[in-house]
């Protein structure tokens, strides 16, 4: 690939991109010579050990990150519930609810997966718009903490279902507060448009109809407006146009539970959302305290806790010129991160091994035969040979959890960089017979 007419002339070294487009501000992410690291852990040696495409996790930094929230919390009556969707691999688990977590789930799947890894059911609340019936019933036996009702008709089919288990459920009315949170269309869910939540309008219709269910215990209300919210107004706002909500609650009940959903937004390119704990001191500070004396404070933090602790390592398997462009086609697809072409998510992209050369405009791409299937658009990356490798930074959240076999490609191992520097393997990389195992020959 020498001599290209595409090398940007501007920038001459990694280096200063790095500078100029793509600051090295993430958490145990850094060259040591020459060679990048996360958590003082070469990726070369993870490479070596485990072969690419990888998922490859750090207990250091999700521990800094489940610590931040726990800072933020501290002396406040508060429960945070990790939000399983955004990675349910059961190490991760395991750590998350070893600091004291409990979990937000929206599937039977969920909940089975924190029953195996000990998450304490009375720190479990059940989200979601289309709970089965099967589902409600699992988690009514499992005794969770809540359910976050999202429409009267599932309070009916909750209300019958507890009845016939001769048991009462506790409920939290998750509302919409139709606020728009800044972030990308399909991640917004407290807009009047989306799906999710009980209209402010239908509020106090809807908890009469909950308070007269006899096997409906109704707890308090919530809110989740959205994910990747890096300017936390939106959230204040949500704050703030809940007090009227919660002046109709009390005439009614104690309050026992107010759930501000999830949603902090992290780091993949240049935003500088707030820490864990600041987001949390900040809202903390605006709850109408004396309003709601008996009130925990539930939060389902998901991307925040797990997104900056993970990485995807790919190997450049071929490099090709189509016209003006340059294609790095890599090992790794949009079945393994779909995040890219589903969002247009933007995941900073790093060498492994630091190349001083020239820089030139490329697109990552994948082996699956779709236009979609990319990593990265007209992305500056220095000129790399054929075999090298990348990180795609911070897809620790909807990354693998996301994941698939489309084009019957077995899906990505994953592994755990421990806090003493060991490499464990905490999912095996899929096998051609893993693709067939549930499958029914008609031979
Ligand atoms: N609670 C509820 C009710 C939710 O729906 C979600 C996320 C969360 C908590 C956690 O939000 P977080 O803290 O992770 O932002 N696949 C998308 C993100 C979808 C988020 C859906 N709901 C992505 O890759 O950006």
């Amino acid at each position: 690939m020498k001599n290209q007419t595409f090398v940007l002339s501007k920038f001459s070294t990694l280096e200063k991109l790095l500078k100029k487009n793509e600051p090295m501000e993430f958490e145990g992410v850094e060259y040591q010579d020459t060679i990048l690291h996360f958590s003082n852990t070469s990726l070369l040696k993870v490479i070596e050990e485990f072969s690419t495409p990888l998922y490859v996790y750090s207990e250091g930094v999700l521990a800094s990150r489940i610590q931040s929230y726990l800072d933020g919390a501290r002396n406040h009556p508060v429960i945070l519930c990790y939000s399983v969707k955004a990675n349910s691999n059961l190490s991760l688990l395991k750590i998350i609810k070893d600091y004291g977590l409990g979990a937000d789930i929206v599937s039977g799947g969920e909940l089975y997966k924190c029953k195996i890894a000990n998450v304490p059911s009375n720190k479990i609340v059940f989200s979601g718009v289309g709970k089965s019936k099967e589902e409600i019933s699992f988690a009514l036996k499992e005794n969770i903490l809540l359910f976050s009702v999202e429409s009267p008709s599932e309070l009916i089919v909750i209300n019958e279902i507890a009845k016939e288990l001769q048991t009462t459920a506790p409920i939290n009315i998750r509302v919409n507060p139709d606020i728009d949170p800044q972030t990308h269309p399909y991640i917004s869910t407290g807009l009047k448009e989306n799906k999710f939540g009980i209209s402010h309008v239908e509020f106090e219709h809807v908890l009469k109809q909950a308070l007269a269910l006899k096997h409906i215990e109704v707890m308090g209300l919530g809110y989740h407006i959205g994910s990747q919210i890096v300017n936390l107004n939106a959230k204040i706002e949500a704050l703030q146009r809940s007090k009227e909500l919660i002046k109709i609650f009390n005439k009614y009940k104690k309050l026992m539970y107010f759930d501000i959903g999830g949603g902090l937004g992290i780091r993949y390119k240049d935003e500088n959302p707030p820490t864990p704990k600041e987001y949390l001191e900040t809202l903390l500070t605006q709850l109408p305290w004396k309003e709601i004396p008996h009130a925990t404070i539930l939060v389902e933090p998901g991307r925040s806790i797990v997104g900056p602790a993970g990485m995807f390592l790919t190997k450049i398997q071929y490099i090709k010129k189509n016209y003006d462009k340059i294609f790095y086609i890599v090992d790794g697809a949009m079945n393994d991160l779909i995040r890219p072409t589903l969002y247009s998510a933007y995941h900073t992209i790093l060498p492994v091994r630091q190349n001083k050369t020239s820089l030139m405009n490329v697109d990552v791409v994948g082996p699956i035969c779709e236009t979609g299937d990319f990593f990265a658009r007209d992305r500056i990356l220095p000129q790399l040979k054929e075999g090298e490798y990348l990180a795609i930074l911070t897809t620790g959240a909807y990354g693998f959890s996301m994941a698939s076999q489309y084009n019957s490609r077995p899906r990505p191992a994953e592994v755990l960089i421990r806090k003493d520097g060991t490499i464990k393997l905490i999912r095996e990389k899929e096998t051609y017979e893993d693709l067939i195992a549930k499958e029914i020959h008609l031979m």
